[in-house]
C-alpha cells in the first residue's frame, strides 16, 4: 500500500498523520468531492497488524459504541467502515490540542494552568462520562481518562475522545481477565488489581487529572521506579489533598477531590454526576469566573504561534493540495489510475524531505506567495484570473505550467509548515496514550 499523501482511502482522502498510538494509527482526512467542499475531519485506522483479528475486533467494538453517542464535550464519530481490509473511524476533526500537549506548552513556557481551566476541564469531563455511563443501560466506562484523550479547542470546546478501551454490554469480545490497559499512572487501584472498571474507576482518573491540573505535578510519582514497585504504588495510592503542593487550595476543593481519590470504590464519589454537582458547587464558591472563555484565554497564550500555523495548514490543504491532488489523480474507476503526487509532496506532508523549502526563484510569481492566513494569498490570485467563483474555491489552472507551479509551490509550504512542526514537537511530561 502506498504511503504518499495525500491519497484516497474509501471516500475520504487522508492528508498527513496525526498521531500513532495504541489502537490505531491517525490522520487528518477530508471528505467531499467538489473543489472547495471539502471537510476536514479525522480518520482513526487499526494498525496495518492485520494477522491480529482481537484487535481489529476490539476496534469494531469501540465504533459500534461510539457511532451512537453523541455529546458536546465528546469527539463526534460520524462513520466506521473497511477499506481494503483496514478498518476505521471518522471523526469531526477538533481544532486544539489534547491536555498533554497543552500541559508540555505550560511547562515550556513556565504558564501556570489557571485554577479556573482546571475546574473546568474537570466538569466537562465529569459531564460527558455521566452522559456516557448513563447512555442507554449499556454499562459503557471509558477506561482510558487521561490527558491525551482529552482534548482542548481553541475555541473553548473541551472535548473526550479515544474509546478505544470503553467496556460496555456491545462489546463481543472480551478483555482477556488479568491484561491491564491503560498508563500505568492513569489507572485506578481496582485496574491495576485486574478486577472490572465501573463508572467509578472514571472518576477516579478524572480526579488524578485534575489533582495534577491543581498541583502541576504527577499525582503518582512512578516513571522512576521499577514496574514492581510502581504497581504497588497504584494498587496502594496514599491520598494527598492538592493542597500539599498548591497551598492556594481551598479545603472545599481539597475535600472533592480526595472524595473522588479515595482507593476504595466504596468510599469514592459514586458517580460522574455526583462529582459534576460537588465540582460546580466547589466552582461557585471558589472560582465563579470558570467558562470556556478561561480555556479559550489559555490556549491563545500558550498557542498563539500554532493557531495561525495551523489555520493555514488547513486553508493549504482545502485550496491547493487537495484541487491539485484531484486533477492528478483522478478517481480510480471507471478511469485509468494516473499516477500519483511525486514522492516530495508525500515527504513533504510527513515532515521527511525540506528539500528546496527556500526556493525563491523557480515558480512563477504568482505561486511564489506562502499563504499567511489562506485568504489573503487566494485573493491576490483571485485578481489574475477572471471569471466568477464561489468565495473560497480554488479555479482550476488552466495550464499545465500554472498546474506545476502550484504544485510546486504547495509543497513549499507543506515542507515548512512540517518543518516548523517537527521543532515545536515537546517532550512529553505525561502519560502518553
Ligand atoms: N478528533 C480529533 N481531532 C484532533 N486530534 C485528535 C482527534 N482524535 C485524536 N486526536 C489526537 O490524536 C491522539 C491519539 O488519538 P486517540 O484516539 O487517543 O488514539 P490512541 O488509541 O492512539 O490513543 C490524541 O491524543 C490527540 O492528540
Ligand atoms: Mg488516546
Amino acid at each position: 500500500m502506498s504511503s504518499s499523501f495525500p491519497r484516497r482511502f474509501g471516500k475520504y482522502l487522508l492528508l498527513r498523520p496525526l498521531a500513532k498510538g495504541g489502537m490505531g494509527e491517525i490522520y487528518m482526512a477530508a471528505l467531499g468531492q467538489i473543489d472547495g467542499f471539502e471537510k476536514l475531519c479525522v480518520i482513526k485506522k487499526v494498525l496495518s497488524e492485520r494477522g491480529d483479528p482481537s484487535k481489529a475486533k476490539r476496534f469494531l467494538d469501540e465504533a459500534k459504541v461510539v457511532l451512537r453517542l453523541s455529546h458536546s464535550a465528546l469527539v463526534n464519530t460520524f462513520d466506521a467502515g473497511e477499506v481494503d481490509g483496514e478498518f476505521y473511524i471518522a471523526m469531526e476533526m477538533v481544532e486544539g490540542k489534547d491536555l498533554r500537549e497543552v500541559w508540555n506548552r505550560c511547562v515550556r513556557m513556565r504558564h501556570r494552568i489557571p485554577i479556573e481551566v482546571a475546574l473546568h476541564v474537570a466538569r466537562e469531563v465529569a459531564r460527558v462520562l455521566a452522559y456516557v455511563h448513563g447512555y442507554g443501560n449499556l454499562r459503557l466506562v471509558h477506561r482510558d481518562i487521561a490527558p491525551p484523550n482529552i482534548m482542548l479547542g481553541y475555541n473553548g470546546d473541551v472535548k473526550l475522545t479515544d474509546f478505544g478501551l470503553a467496556r460496555s454490554e456491545l462489546k463481543e469480545e472480551k478483555t482477556q481477565p488479568g491484561v491491564v490497559f491503560g498508563r500505568a499512572a492513569y489507572l485506578a487501584p481496582e485496574q491495576a488489581r485486574g478486577e472490572v472498571a465501573d463508572a467509578r474507576t472514571d472518576v477516579y482518573t478524572l480526579a488524578i487529572v485534575l489533582w495534577e491540573l491543581l498541583t502541576g505535578q504527577q499525582y503518582l510519582p512512578i516513571s522512576g521506579l521499577d514496574p514492581g514497585a510502581g504497581l504497588a504504588l497504584v494498587r496502594h495510592p496514599k491520598p494527598m489533598p492538592p493542597s500539599s503542593r498548591a497551598p492556594w487550595i481551598a479545603p472545599e476543593l481539597d475535600k472533592v477531590v480526595l472524595r473522588a481519590l479515595a482507593p476504595d470504590r466504596q468510599q469514592r464519589t459514586q458517580s460522574a454526576e455526583e462529582f459534576r454537582l460537588a465540582l460546580s458547587d466547589v466552582i461557585a464558591q471558589v472560582a465563579p469566573r470558570t467558562d470556556p472563555a478561561r480555556v479559550v484565554e489559555l490556549m491563545q497564550a500558550i498557542f498563539e504561534d500554532v493557531i495561525d500555523k495551523e489555520r493555514a495548514e488547513r486553508d493549504h490543504f482545502l485550496k491547493e493540495v487537495i484541487p491539485i491532488f484531484r486533477e492528478s489523480v483522478p478517481e480510480p474507476a471507471p478511469r485509468e489510475m494516473t499516477p500519483p503526487l511525486p514522492l516530495e509532496s508525500l515527504a513533504a506532508a510527513e515532515g521527511r524531505v525540506v528539500s528546496q523549502s527556500n526556493g525563491h526563484n523557480s515558480a512563477p510569481a504568482q505561486a511564489r506567495r506562502r499563504p499567511t492566513m489562506g485568504g489573503q494569498a487566494e485573493e491576490e490570485k483571485d485578481e489574475e484570473d477572471n471569471g466568477a467563483r464561489l468565495p473560497g474555491v480554488t479555479p482550476v489552472p488552466d495550464t499545465a505550467e500554472r498546474r506545476r507551479a502550484r504544485r510546486e509551490a504547495a509543497m513549499r509550504v507543506l515542507a515548512e509548515l512540517a518543518a516548523e512542526d517537527a521543532g515545536d514537537t515537546p517532550s512529553p511530561q505525561q502519560g502518553s496514550k
